[in-house]
């Protein structure tokens, strides 16, 4: 039974979407899509249908010829819009003839010059959390799942890819005709779209990537592990059910590091760096294929379910091909941006919880790491409790039982209680769940490779700096990890050494670039404004920009600059990111 969704507007008793025929028209000069889609539903409709809607322009509704009567009534800045389909009389079937509005804010248009190519647009769509509304009318809520077929004309040479399977392309005078099937049903906020010049390779037999062709060869080899990832991840999680586990390359100003699009995650191109060090967000993206793409969350109120359990089953499969000491600092470092967002709200918050009554809560604006590690951690306790034999099987059966299902908290609560009992007793699953700031059994990291960096910071605070040679062979997230123990005001003839060190200055690492501009910015280096501004324009991903936004923002000289430099990049970034933006400054008073 489908729960009651905060975020939606949808009586899924009233019937449900099953299956939706898309015909989408993409028109780079106006930045809409003029749309038409033929919905498919479970049952007759009797009176009344209501669907989720944001500034998508309604032209015409009908079924078999004939006008339906429909009203956009009642309006809410989070939700958007209802639209309202009236007395109805036993179809089935409907169509929407729709514009998208210029603004939709699950769409970013990109200029030539924001692409690597340079000589064609770009469009790509960001569904989730509650986005898929602004492209087309749709039941909005996560509980609620179809299949589609869609058949996109675009302008050549560009293509089309979707979150589905591609059939044909057909080239129409100065058009692509591109035609997907998606035969596994999803939840809207997994459907998916990107237009450009692109291209791909084949990277297994279950595994292509595709990119614009300056980076696609880049591309191809950073992420050649893919295939024996998913075969990883089968072991642990099960058959992997979506026939294909393909990439796609984002333009930069992307605003996630990855996005589980079934059947074809997009990707930052930020995390091409050269060595596969950031490969991990393949692995994170790919185990959404099993939580959250086949079990998913019920409402945005359980969002921990997917990435929690996402993020558990990621340092599994990273524990498997990189080593536990590997998997260990990951989590250390996820559990430090944890707990930087949990003070950010308050430990007390309620957004620190991993549930928690979200009525007249934005999804997109409470986004942050706590559901990912609290979630992660939660889960680890779990398996602590019973050993990682037992918990496996446990794991095998959550799957099997809920694949393509959604599931509420109280739901997968109920399932644990039944099958790990003992777990269910030995762990404070309230806690947990409902309540604030983190638990203070949680299981600790162990890992040489934090020791490591540890015993560095211990030397650093004794007046010790590190050396070149003490960290020769330190990986990027030892680095990482090295800044952040730092975090606060260091003395600039130390910023200047450590940026040395770790070849800080002309990297193109944006995660380390991130923890490092924030702290050069704290400390008063006023020369690093040059380097911040190209950040700026350049990064997209949000996790990066938010702390080097902050820090701007919160420290005495820098306050007044960071809104000009905000305002002339503006322009090159999504509208989510644009948002992200407007909260730090908004927050700072600026
Ligand atoms: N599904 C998320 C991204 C997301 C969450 C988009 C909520 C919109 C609303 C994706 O799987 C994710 O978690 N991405 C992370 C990857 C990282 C944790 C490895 C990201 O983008 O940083
Ligand atoms: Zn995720």
């Amino acid at each position: 039974m489908a729960a009651y969704d905060p975020h939606s507007y949808v009586k899924p008793q009233q019937a449900q979407i099953k299956h939706i025929n898309f015909k989408l028209n993409v028109d780079f000069p106006s930045k809409t899509i003029q749309g038409q889609a033929v919905y498919h539903l479970d049952k007759s409709l009797k009176g009344s249908l209501y669907l989720d809607n944001r500034m998508v322009q309604i032209v015409r509704i009908h079924a078999d010829g004939k006008d339906l009567e429909w009203e956009l009534d009642k309006q809410d800045p989070i939700r958007g819009q209802r639209l309202h389909l009236k007395r109805l009389k036993g179809i089935c079937s409907f169509v929407i003839d729709f514009v998208t509005d210029p603004q939709a804010n699950a769409l970013q248009w990109l200029d030539p010059q924001q692409t690597l190519g340079g000589d064609h647009p770009f469009l790509f769509s960001q569904c989730q959390a509650i986005n898929a509304r602004s492209i087309f009318p749709c039941q909005d809520s996560p509980s609620i799942r179809f299949t589609y077929s869609a058949e996109v004309v675009v302008p050549r040479p560009m293509i089309a890819v979707m979150a589905a399977a591609p059939q044909t392309i057909q080239t129409e005078g100065d058009l692509n005709r591109c035609r997907f099937e998606m035969p596994q049903p999803i939840p809207s906020y997994l459907f998916a779209l990107a237009v450009g010049d692109i291209s791909s390779r084949e990277l297994g037999p279950r595994c292509r990537i595709y990119a614009e062709s300056e980076i696609v060869e880049e591309a191809a080899w950073e992420f050649a592990e893919t295939e024996k990832k998913l075969i990883e991840a089968e072991k642990m999680l099960g058959p992997y059910e979506w026939e294909r586990y393909d990439l796609l390359v984002m333009p930069p100003s992307f605003p996630y590091g990855g996005m589980e699009n079934p059947r074809l995650t997009f990707l930052t191109p930020t995390v091409i760096v050269g060595d596969r060090s950031y490969t991990h967000l393949v692995t994170h993206e790919m185990a959404h294929s099993w939580t959250g793409n086949l079990i998913t969350n019920a409402t945005w109120e359980d969002f921990w379910l997917n990435e929690g359990w996402t993020t558990y089953v990621q340092m599994r499969i990273d524990e498997i091909l990189q080593g536990r000491d590997y998997a260990q600092m990951k989590i250390e470092l996820g559990r430090g941006s944890m707990f930087a967002d949990m003070q950010r709200f308050g430990m007390d918050s309620k957004h620190t919880k991993l549930n928690y009554d979200m009525s007249g809560v934005d999804p997109d604006e409470v986004f942050s790491s706590i559901p990912y590690y609290k979630g992660q951690a939660f889960l680890e306790a779990l398996e602590n409790a019973v050993g990682r034999e037992r918990f496996d099987e446990f794991i095998g059966k959550y799957i099997a039982t809920f694949k393509f299902q959604s599931l509420s908290t109280k739901a997968f609560l109920t399932f644990l209680k039944r099958h790990l009992p003992d777990a269910f007793k030995a762990v404070n699953v309230r806690e947990w769940i409902y309540e604030a700031g983190f638990p203070e059994d949680a299981p600790q990291t162990k890992s040489k490779l934090i020791d490591e960096v540890d015993a560095s910071v211990a030397a650093y605070r004794e007046g010790n700096l590190p050396t070149s040679d003490d960290v020769r062979n330190w990986n990027p997230d030892q680095v990482n990890l090295f800044l952040r123990r730092l975090a606060g005001v260091i003395p600039l003839e130390h910023c200047r050494h450590l940026e040395k060190i770790f070849n800080l200055s002309d990297g193109k690492d944006y995660a380390l670039l991130s923890e490092y501009l924030a702290l050069a910015v704290r400390s008063g280096d006023e020369e690093i404004l040059p380097r911040v501004e190209a950040y700026i324009e350049e990064v997209g991903r949000g996790f990066f920009l938010r702390p080097v936004v902050q820090a701007m923002a919160e420290t005495a000289w820098s306050r007044d600059l960071i809104r000009p430099i905000i305002e002339r990049y503006r322009g090159c970034h999504h509208p989510l990111t644009v948002r992200l933006f407007e909260r730090i400054l908004d927050k700072a008073g600026i």
